[in-house]
């Protein structure tokens, strides 16, 4: 069941996650919208032919600034359901979404920008990671609070992102990993996040993305590429104090990722606790989406190699 077809506003839609959310939204037939920063037409020829792109496909692209509160109240009111993928440091920023869509008052469903762990229930980050899930469990009180219909998506890792960043399946010439201590493709996460953010059954509900055959151990995933590439991957072993030492001294931001990888890697907080029959899994709730596993993601790999993008943290 789904609310039916909903016009879905889109905030970061030219970022990493944000085309695939418009391509998911298109492919499932909604009426889209995008709000993106103001492009000067001669500083970035990329930025227009994407939002060129866009429009060929009948996405309605409003440019403007997070700050231009007037307008953001006018396109709110356009839309019924709003999608936020805008990048970390703009996490806060979505306050300035919050208030406008508490003024124009008919928004059916707010998903901020999170698709990591679920911040209400992880815990042992280190601080420079903490410091993040605090914007977003702020983000989550300030949503609540303006009584705006919500769901917070808990992601989890992109497969898609970490089997690049931990195998470097692009790189042929490389055969070693770093393993610290101990996923679902991105075209997953928002085909879910589209179909969670137009389902009366997840407002005002977290949905996980924890599809089983994604739960894979590093070591497994190491061994798994080694099988399919027939390469002996030389390992790497970092020890978590090294980790903790290096989110201590390095600088913000390049901190951040390192606490990041302890969590997930280290402290295992992505599977610290138990899906009780209370939670809503994705691949359980729409078991008509054929997700990509793991396993098709390095076969994919072996034959159309991934672009390295991990600035995301950044
Ligand atoms: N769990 C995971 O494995 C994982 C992996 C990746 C991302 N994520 C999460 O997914 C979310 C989206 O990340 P992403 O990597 O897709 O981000 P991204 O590629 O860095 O881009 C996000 C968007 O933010 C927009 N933006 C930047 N500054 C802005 C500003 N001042 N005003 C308005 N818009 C601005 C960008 O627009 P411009 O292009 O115009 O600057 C872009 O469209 C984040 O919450 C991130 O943490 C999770």
């Amino acid at each position: 069941m789904s609310i039916g077809k909903s016009k879905i506003l889109i905030f970061g839609a030219t970022g990493y996650l944000g085309k695939y959310l418009i391509k998911a939204s298109i492919s499932m037939g909604h009426p889209n919208y995008a709000y993106v920063h103001r492009v000067k037409s001669d500083t970035d020829p990329s930025k227009i032919q994407l939002l060129q792109d866009f429009e060929s496909v009948g996405v309605i692209v409003y440019q403007g600034e997070l700050d231009e509160y007037e307008k953001l109240v006018s396109v709110l009111k356009v839309v019924d359901v709003v999608i936020s993928a805008l990048a970390v440091p703009q996490h806060l920023d979505q306050l300035k979404i919050i208030a406008a869509t508490k003024e124009a008052g008919n928004i059916k469903r707010f998903v901020p920008s999170e698709f990591g762990n679920d911040v209400d229930r992880v815990s042992g980050a280190l601080p420079p990671f903490q410091k993040l899930l605090d914007n977003k469990k702020k983000i989550r009180r300030a949503t609540e609070e303006a009584a705006i219909p919500f769901t917070y998506v808990s992601a989890n890792s992109f497969a898609a992102y970490f089997v690049d960043y931990l195998l470097h399946p692009h790189d042929s010439t490389s055969d070693d990993v770093t393993l610290y201590g101990d996923g679902e493709a991105k075209e997953d996460v928002a085909i879910y996040t589209v179909k969670a953010a137009t389902d009366p059954k997840v407002a005002n509900r977290v949905i996980i993305y924890r599809p089983p055959k994604n739960v894979v151990p590093q070591l497994d995933l190491v061994a798994a590429w080694e099988k399919k590439t027939g390469r002996t991957i030389h390992k790497n072993h970092i020890p978590e104090q090294e980790i903790i030492t290096l989110s201590q001294k390095l600088p913000f931001p390049d901190n951040v990722p390192v606490a990041v990888l302890h969590n997930m890697f280290i402290a295992g907080a992505q599977l610290s606790f138990e899906l009780t029959g209370d939670d809503l899994e994705a691949s359980e709730l729409y078991p008509e989406h054929k997700y990509t596993s793991v396993d098709d993601l390095l076969n994919r790999c072996l034959v159309d190699p991934p672009k390295p993008k991990l600035a995301a943290f950044s």
